[in-house]
Protein backbone atom coordinates (compact mmCIF):
# COMPACT_ATOMS: atom_id res chain seq x y z
CA UNK A 1 0.00 0.00 0.00
CA UNK A 2 1.25 3.39 -1.34
CA UNK A 3 1.29 6.22 1.72
CA UNK A 4 2.13 9.66 1.84
CA UNK A 5 3.03 11.35 4.66
CA UNK A 6 1.56 15.23 5.18
CA UNK A 7 3.74 17.42 7.37
CA UNK A 8 2.20 20.99 8.21
CA UNK A 9 4.34 23.88 10.18
CA UNK A 10 2.16 27.04 9.89
CA UNK A 11 1.29 28.25 13.55
CA UNK A 12 -2.36 29.05 11.86
CA UNK A 13 -5.09 26.31 11.93
CA UNK A 14 -7.26 28.64 9.68
CA UNK A 15 -6.82 30.70 6.51
CA UNK A 16 -3.40 28.66 6.63
CA UNK A 17 -2.41 28.58 2.86
CA UNK A 18 0.28 25.99 3.68
CA UNK A 19 -2.55 23.87 5.15
CA UNK A 20 -5.14 24.53 2.36
CA UNK A 21 -2.57 23.62 -0.18
CA UNK A 22 -1.53 20.20 1.84
CA UNK A 23 -4.80 19.28 2.41
CA UNK A 24 -5.44 19.35 -1.15
CA UNK A 25 -2.53 17.32 -2.07
CA UNK A 26 -3.87 15.05 0.07
CA UNK A 27 -7.09 14.94 -1.84
CA UNK A 28 -5.57 14.62 -5.29
CA UNK A 29 -3.35 12.38 -4.09
CA UNK A 30 -5.80 9.88 -2.72
CA UNK A 31 -7.54 10.42 -5.94
CA UNK A 32 -4.82 8.95 -7.62
CA UNK A 33 -4.27 6.04 -4.78
CA UNK A 34 -7.09 4.70 -4.05
CA UNK A 35 -5.37 2.10 -1.95
CA UNK A 36 -3.32 4.80 -0.40
CA UNK A 37 -2.94 5.81 3.23
CA UNK A 38 -2.19 9.34 4.12
CA UNK A 39 -0.37 9.98 7.75
CA UNK A 40 -0.36 13.39 9.25
CA UNK A 41 2.91 15.50 10.93
CA UNK A 42 1.45 18.47 12.39
CA UNK A 43 4.52 20.49 14.18
CA UNK A 44 2.32 23.09 15.20
CA UNK A 45 0.22 20.88 17.35
CA UNK A 46 2.82 18.72 18.32
CA UNK A 47 5.88 20.40 17.98
CA UNK A 48 9.00 18.65 18.39
CA UNK A 49 11.21 18.86 21.06
CA UNK A 50 14.16 20.76 21.06
CA UNK A 51 17.56 18.50 21.27
CA UNK A 52 19.18 18.73 24.52
CA UNK A 53 22.09 17.45 26.27
CA UNK A 54 20.76 13.82 26.78
CA UNK A 55 20.13 14.04 23.12
CA UNK A 56 23.39 14.85 21.91
CA UNK A 57 24.76 12.47 24.09
CA UNK A 58 22.60 9.65 22.34
CA UNK A 59 23.03 10.76 19.13
CA UNK A 60 27.16 11.04 19.39
CA UNK A 61 27.29 7.60 20.92
CA UNK A 62 27.17 4.56 18.87
CA UNK A 63 24.53 2.96 19.26
CA UNK A 64 25.39 -0.46 20.51
CA UNK A 65 27.04 1.38 22.98
CA UNK A 66 23.52 3.25 24.33
CA UNK A 67 22.16 2.75 27.78
CA UNK A 68 18.51 2.54 27.69
CA UNK A 69 17.97 6.06 29.16
CA UNK A 70 20.22 6.79 26.04
CA UNK A 71 17.91 5.05 23.70
CA UNK A 72 14.86 6.69 25.68
CA UNK A 73 16.10 9.94 24.41
CA UNK A 74 16.26 9.08 21.18
CA UNK A 75 12.69 8.04 20.57
CA UNK A 76 11.08 10.85 19.33
CA UNK A 77 13.63 11.18 16.72
CA UNK A 78 13.09 7.69 15.66
CA UNK A 79 9.11 7.88 15.28
CA UNK A 80 9.98 11.07 13.06
CA UNK A 81 12.61 9.11 11.18
CA UNK A 82 10.05 5.96 10.98
CA UNK A 83 7.41 8.26 9.77
CA UNK A 84 9.65 9.63 6.76
CA UNK A 85 11.20 5.53 6.30
CA UNK A 86 7.39 4.02 5.85
CA UNK A 87 6.17 7.03 3.27
CA UNK A 88 6.73 6.94 -0.68
CA UNK A 89 5.85 10.47 -1.16
CA UNK A 90 5.92 13.57 1.49
CA UNK A 91 4.02 16.85 1.07
CA UNK A 92 5.15 19.76 3.74
CA UNK A 93 3.94 22.75 4.07
CA UNK A 94 6.20 25.71 4.90
CA UNK A 95 5.06 29.31 5.65
CA UNK A 96 7.94 31.77 5.86
CA UNK A 97 8.64 33.20 9.21
CA UNK A 98 11.07 36.04 9.53
CA UNK A 99 12.84 34.82 5.88
CA UNK A 100 13.40 31.41 7.32
CA UNK A 101 11.69 28.18 8.62
CA UNK A 102 9.04 28.60 11.12
CA UNK A 103 11.34 27.11 14.65
CA UNK A 104 8.77 24.16 14.94
CA UNK A 105 10.09 23.11 11.76
CA UNK A 106 13.81 23.73 12.33
CA UNK A 107 13.08 21.36 15.69
CA UNK A 108 11.76 18.69 12.91
CA UNK A 109 14.89 18.99 10.93
CA UNK A 110 17.21 18.91 14.43
CA UNK A 111 15.34 15.70 15.12
CA UNK A 112 15.50 13.88 11.62
CA UNK A 113 19.33 14.77 11.12
CA UNK A 114 21.52 12.54 13.26
CA UNK A 115 24.76 11.50 11.99
CA UNK A 116 24.91 7.50 11.08
CA UNK A 117 20.92 7.64 10.70
CA UNK A 118 20.01 9.68 8.59
CA UNK A 119 23.51 10.79 7.26
CA UNK A 120 27.09 9.43 7.59
CA UNK A 121 30.11 11.00 8.28
CA UNK A 122 32.62 9.87 5.90
CA UNK A 123 35.90 11.93 7.21
CA UNK A 124 38.17 10.10 4.22
CA UNK A 125 35.97 11.29 1.61
CA UNK A 126 36.10 14.12 -0.72
CA UNK A 127 32.99 15.58 0.78
CA UNK A 128 33.06 13.51 4.07
CA UNK A 129 29.01 13.33 4.55
CA UNK A 130 26.84 10.67 2.85
CA UNK A 131 22.48 10.14 2.99
CA UNK A 132 21.37 7.10 4.64
CA UNK A 133 17.46 7.73 3.74
CA UNK A 134 15.97 6.51 0.70
CA UNK A 135 14.85 8.93 -1.76
CA UNK A 136 11.17 9.70 -2.56
CA UNK A 137 9.69 12.85 -3.91
CA UNK A 138 9.29 15.38 -1.33
CA UNK A 139 6.74 18.31 -2.70
CA UNK A 140 7.46 21.65 -0.35
CA UNK A 141 4.19 24.18 -0.46
CA UNK A 142 5.74 27.49 0.38
CA UNK A 143 3.98 30.49 1.37
CA UNK A 144 5.27 34.01 1.62
CA UNK A 145 3.17 37.39 3.40
CA UNK A 146 5.44 39.33 0.27
CA UNK A 147 5.94 37.24 -2.81
CA UNK A 148 9.25 39.41 -4.03
CA UNK A 149 10.99 37.08 -1.58
CA UNK A 150 10.21 34.09 -4.25
CA UNK A 151 13.07 32.83 -6.78
CA UNK A 152 13.69 35.51 -9.18
CA UNK A 153 12.23 38.47 -7.32
CA UNK A 154 13.82 41.53 -6.11
CA UNK A 155 14.32 40.84 -2.63
CA UNK A 156 15.34 36.79 -3.36
CA UNK A 157 18.48 36.89 -1.81
CA UNK A 158 16.46 37.68 1.85
CA UNK A 159 14.98 34.12 1.28
CA UNK A 160 16.91 32.14 3.19
CA UNK A 161 14.11 29.24 4.19
CA UNK A 162 14.12 27.58 -0.01
CA UNK A 163 17.97 26.99 0.55
CA UNK A 164 18.07 25.74 4.09
CA UNK A 165 15.33 23.87 3.52
CA UNK A 166 16.46 21.90 0.33
CA UNK A 167 20.41 21.65 1.45
CA UNK A 168 18.70 19.67 4.54
CA UNK A 169 16.58 17.56 2.41
CA UNK A 170 19.43 16.54 -0.01
CA UNK A 171 21.76 16.29 3.15
CA UNK A 172 19.69 12.82 4.05
CA UNK A 173 19.25 11.87 0.80
CA UNK A 174 15.91 13.08 -0.01
CA UNK A 175 17.27 14.91 -3.43
CA UNK A 176 13.33 14.70 -5.15
CA UNK A 177 12.34 17.82 -4.30
CA UNK A 178 9.65 20.14 -5.91
CA UNK A 179 8.61 23.52 -4.50
CA UNK A 180 4.84 25.26 -5.02
CA UNK A 181 4.78 28.12 -3.76
CA UNK A 182 2.42 31.14 -2.94
CA UNK A 183 3.33 34.92 -2.88
CA UNK A 184 2.20 38.07 -1.39
CA UNK A 185 -0.40 36.46 1.14
CA UNK A 186 0.06 40.10 3.05
CA UNK A 187 -1.24 42.13 -0.15
CA UNK A 188 -4.50 40.01 -0.47
CA UNK A 189 -4.48 42.03 -4.04
CA UNK A 190 -5.04 39.95 -7.39
CA UNK A 191 -1.82 38.56 -7.10
CA UNK A 192 -2.03 35.87 -4.07
CA UNK A 193 -5.42 35.07 -6.26
CA UNK A 194 -3.20 34.32 -9.31
CA UNK A 195 -0.47 32.63 -7.00
CA UNK A 196 -3.03 30.36 -5.17
CA UNK A 197 -4.88 29.32 -8.69
CA UNK A 198 -1.12 28.30 -10.44
CA UNK A 199 -0.48 26.71 -7.21
CA UNK A 200 -3.60 24.76 -7.17
CA UNK A 201 -2.73 23.48 -11.08
CA UNK A 202 0.94 22.57 -9.93
CA UNK A 203 -0.46 20.68 -7.02
CA UNK A 204 -3.03 18.47 -9.08
CA UNK A 205 -0.88 17.42 -11.59
CA UNK A 206 2.40 16.51 -8.93
CA UNK A 207 -0.08 14.71 -6.63
CA UNK A 208 -1.82 12.89 -9.67
CA UNK A 209 1.95 12.09 -10.50
C1 LIG B 1 5.71 34.96 12.67
C2 LIG B 1 5.57 35.28 11.20
C3 LIG B 1 6.67 35.70 10.49
C4 LIG B 1 6.55 35.99 9.14
N1 LIG B 1 7.65 36.39 8.45
C5 LIG B 1 7.54 36.66 7.14
C6 LIG B 1 8.69 37.06 6.38
O1 LIG B 1 9.80 37.12 6.86
N2 LIG B 1 8.51 37.37 5.07
C7 LIG B 1 7.30 37.28 4.46
O2 LIG B 1 7.20 37.56 3.27
N3 LIG B 1 6.21 36.87 5.14
C8 LIG B 1 6.31 36.56 6.46
N4 LIG B 1 5.21 36.15 7.15
C9 LIG B 1 3.95 35.92 6.41
C10 LIG B 1 3.77 34.45 6.11
O3 LIG B 1 4.85 33.91 5.40
C11 LIG B 1 2.49 34.26 5.31
O4 LIG B 1 1.41 34.75 6.07
C12 LIG B 1 2.24 32.82 4.95
O5 LIG B 1 1.06 32.74 4.17
C13 LIG B 1 2.08 31.95 6.20
O6 LIG B 1 1.74 30.62 5.84
P1 LIG B 1 0.29 30.07 6.18
O7 LIG B 1 -0.68 30.89 5.35
O8 LIG B 1 0.30 28.65 5.82
O9 LIG B 1 0.05 30.28 7.65
C14 LIG B 1 5.30 35.84 8.48
C15 LIG B 1 4.19 35.41 9.23
C16 LIG B 1 4.32 35.13 10.56
C17 LIG B 1 3.11 34.64 11.33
Amino acid sequence: MSQLLVINSSGRHNRSITRRLTQQFAECWLMAHPDGKVTERDLALQPPSAVNEAWIASAFTSAQDRTPQMQEALTESETLLAEIEAADAIVLGAPMYNFGLPSQLKAYFDQIIRVSRSFAYVPEADFPYQPLLADKPVTVIISVGNGDLLPGGPMSQMNFLEPHLLTMLEFIGLHNVEFVRVGYEEFQDGRVKNALESAEIAIARKAAA
